[in-house]
């Protein structure tokens, strides 16, 4: 036994040699490059362009560009980087990055959905395959995951992220920063992540993409920051600063929000890129009057690459004449180059021709894909029992512009995914699960936007020769992601008044939205028997949302956010602070007169086709010592007659702090499986970090009582309670 230990020590010291050798080595030849190089070729490298440029070639052969992107394809970026690596100076190759955000060709459930599987399994699992196509495509780094924290559905990239809660954003960020860089980011499958938009930017004010952000650092730091945090901890490479102004300055000319936090704080030492001309725009934001001065402020402030405006270019005779520290300009251009050397991109600058061709599309991505889309799938209502439905039922009909529109299932942000990638629409997927005997009838109903209402009363007489109905309806992929906010969160166009109509037929109905976001569907919510969110499930949705509507799958997903019951409940989400007044019957309390103060549906919420039943609460201690910990669990059982997984949810409360605390917070969770008639007893540890709060510029952790909640979202559970004790005197 000693032998095998030393043996293992001596490995593991073996490792540590030469990782710390490689690292030596990568900044020996970083140093080694950077003596070579002309102001231009350094600030050429923290230039990217994409290939829109009409003299991008004569730019890159003069090593004046380090980065394009939104770029892709092995011809393509192998053209281009044969002239940077045989043409420049110095044959510094490009860094190709794209915004693989949730599949490069095989396109699984847009972000927000991935999140309902409350299964970071499933994000890593759908970045794995991403960065494996992607690197085909020549794609060296990608402009993901999107972490930011959103708790407004009006802002259109709430469907990019994982939603309202930082338990949850941070374990997707882990998730997803594995997913993309695997265990090395020179292996042949690895991409460069890329954490952003750092930070707040899903605070944007009115939920209007762009807009400023103004929040409290309590807020900052308990709520925006947590996944970055995760990501840092994860060791992602690189970062994006967002659009907004943090507070009146903005996050790309933010020195304590990148040195102070980042740097200082985190130790992070990946490489920082702005948005999108977000260096140029410091200038309409009023902290810059010339292009030049907005570059210096970007550099000096931490951000080392400039995407598409070329504002750093014009500091080259500031920093020849000294006005500009060259030391600044190093700084940048060495976290770059090193980032370069740790993805290989020195030693295989090309990338094979016949890569699209052997991984694009594969069976296994596809089953993948339609894997987590099942898991993404929420059960939100299910009055009687009408879902799932039966495979042998005699006419069924479906409803709704989604039905056999493939590219309509792909959602935002969808890379290289394409509308033909879509083998089996909605409508095929149906035909296939159901019986040969069965009458499948379709009608679209209306579009998307508008349509006439002769299509409407198609839709209806077709409606009266089913026995069901489904109706696939929301939104089309382009009302969310960038630059897609809206002020109303109904279904777009006639929908709405297509499924009352159907509803008056008196069939039965199945609602399915179709959205990136969470709509505002209250009517539905009261009158439709069963609904099903959707999503857009990505490349497989058609077999994903028939599995799981005639239960071959049973629907296991959670809500990562609040779905409010109107647009004018927003900002609404489940940990929001106690108020002195809360909502009782007396009118004078924090209420509207015109509407309930609760959701359509929780943060955490999904219901099965089986039921689950929490019982049994134990705490195993009433106290907690400053130094120990105590475990809380529950009995979970399946009392339906069907397998099912559950995603228990554990929650805690401080009800009396030195400052005013949410009213809960999600501190654990766990996927559990149990077969029909299945118990198990779900066990969390609690410890004391997990209590803490910040407060007057650091994090707290008070004795006192605290409450806790073991259960199936963020409305319900099993309470208990414990004592933090205080450090003894
Ligand atoms: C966009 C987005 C950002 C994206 C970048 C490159 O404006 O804000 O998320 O990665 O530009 O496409």
């Amino acid at each position: 036994m000693k032998t095998a230990k030393w043996f293992f020590c001596a490995s593991l010291l073996t490792v540590a040699s030469h990782l710390g050798a490689q690292t030596a080595t990568i900044e020996a030849k970083v140093d080694a490059l950077l003596e070579k190089m002309t102001v231009e070729e350094k600030l050429g490298q923290l230039t990217q362009f994409t290939a829109a440029p009409t003299d991008l070639k004569e730019q890159i052969a003069q090593g004046r560009v380090g980065s394009v992107f939104n770029f892709g394809g092995s011809v393509n970026t192998n053209e281009l980087q044969r002239i940077a690596v045989e043409k420049s100076r110095l044959g510094i190759p490009l860094l190709f990055g794209h915004d693989v955000i949730h599949g490069y060709r095989t396109i699984f459930p847009n972000p927000l959905a991935i999140a309902a599987t409350w299964d970071p399994g499933s994000a890593e699992r759908s970045a794995r395959i991403a960065a494996i196509e992607a690197r085909a495509a020549g794609i060296r780094w990608t402009f993901a995951p999107m972490i930011d924290i959103a708790r407004d559905p009006r802002w259109g990239r709430i469907a990019e992220g994982a939603g309202e809660d930082p338990f949850l954003g941070s374990a997707f960020a882990r998730a997803y920063v594995r997913g993309f860089q695997g265990s090395d980011l020179s292996a042949g499958d690895s991409l460069m992540a890329c954490a952003k938009h750092y930070v707040a930017y899903g605070a944007s004010e009115a939920g209007r993409d762009y807009n400023t952000t103004d929040l409290s650092e309590r807020t900052l730091r308990e709520i925006y920051l947590p996944p970055f945090k995760a990501a840092v901890e994860a060791n992602v490479g690189s970062m994006m600063t967002g659009f907004n102004a943090l507070n009146g300055i903005p996050a790309t000319a933010n020195p304590w929000l990148v040195e102070g936090i980042l740097r200082k704080e985190w130790g992070f030492d990946g490489f920082i890129v702005s948005d999108y001309q977000a260096v140029e725009q410091l200038i309409p934001h009023g902290v810059a009057a010339t292009k030049e001065e907005a570059a210096r402020k970007a550099l000096s402030s931490g951000i080392d690459m400039n995407m598409v405006d070329g504002a750093y270019a014009l500091l080259a005779d500031d920093v020849r004449a000294g006005r500009f520290p060259v030391a600044v300009v190093d700084r940048a251009v060495r976290r770059v180059l090193r980032a370069k050397f740790q993805l290989g991109l020195f030693d295989v600058p090309y990338v094979e021709a016949d890569g699209e061709d052997r991984l694009f599309l594969l069976p296994e991505h596809r089953a993948a894909a339609r894997e987590v889309a099942e898991k993404s799938v929420v059960l939100l209502r299910n009055e009687g029992g009408l879902l799932p439905l039966s495979k042998e039922i005699a006419t069924i009909a479906l409803i709704g512009p989604f039905i056999e529109d493939g590219g309509e299932m792909l959602g935002s942000w969808h890379a290289a995914g394409r509308p033909e990638d879509v083998t089996t629409t909605i409508a095929r997927a149906i035909r296939d699960e159901v019986s040969p005997e069965t009458t499948v009838l379709l009608a679209q109903g209306t579009g998307l936007l508008e349509g006439p209402d002769s299509e409407i009363e198609r839709a209806v007489a077709t409606a009266r020769l089913a026995d069901v109905v489904v109706a696939f309806l929301g939104e089309g992929g382009k009302m969310s992601g960038e630059a897609r906010s809206r002020v109303s969160l109904a279904m777009q166009g006639r929908q709405e008044e297509l499924l009352k109509a159907v509803v008056a037929t008196g069939k039965p109905v199945v609602l399915v939205v179709k959205s990136g976001r969470p709509l505002a569907i209250e009517w539905a919510a009261e009158n439709v028997p069963a609904i099903v969110y959707g999503w857009f499930l990505g490349t497989e949705a058609g077999p994903a949302l028939a599995n799981v509507l005639f239960g071959d799958v049973n629907p296991s997903g959670k809500l990562p956010v609040t779905i409010p019951r109107s647009v004018g409940q927003i900002p609404i989400y489940y940990n929001h602070l106690r108020t002195g007044r809360p909502a009782t019957e007396n009118q004078y309390t924090s209420k509207y007169i015109d509407s309930p103060n609760e959701p359509l549906w929780p943060f955490g919420y999904g219901l099965s086709y089986t039921q689950f039943a929490y019982s049994d609460l134990a705490v195993s201690s009433p106290t907690i010592e400053p130094d120990g910990s105590i475990t809380v669990s529950a009995l979970l059982a399946n009392r339906g007659d069907v397998q099912g997984e559950e995603v228990v949810q554990l929650y805690l409360a401080d009800p009396v702090a030195s400052v005013s605390r949410p009213v809960r917070e999600l501190k654990g969770f766990k996927r559990v499986a149990l077969a029909a008639g299945e118990s198990r007893r779900v066990e969390f540890t609690i410890t004391p970090d997990m209590l803490r709060f910040w407060n007057e510029g650091s994090w707290v952790v008070e004795p006192g009582q605290f409450l806790v909640w073991v259960g199936p979202d963020s409305q319900k559970g099993l309470e208990g309670t414990f004592e933090l004790r205080g450090p003894a005197r």
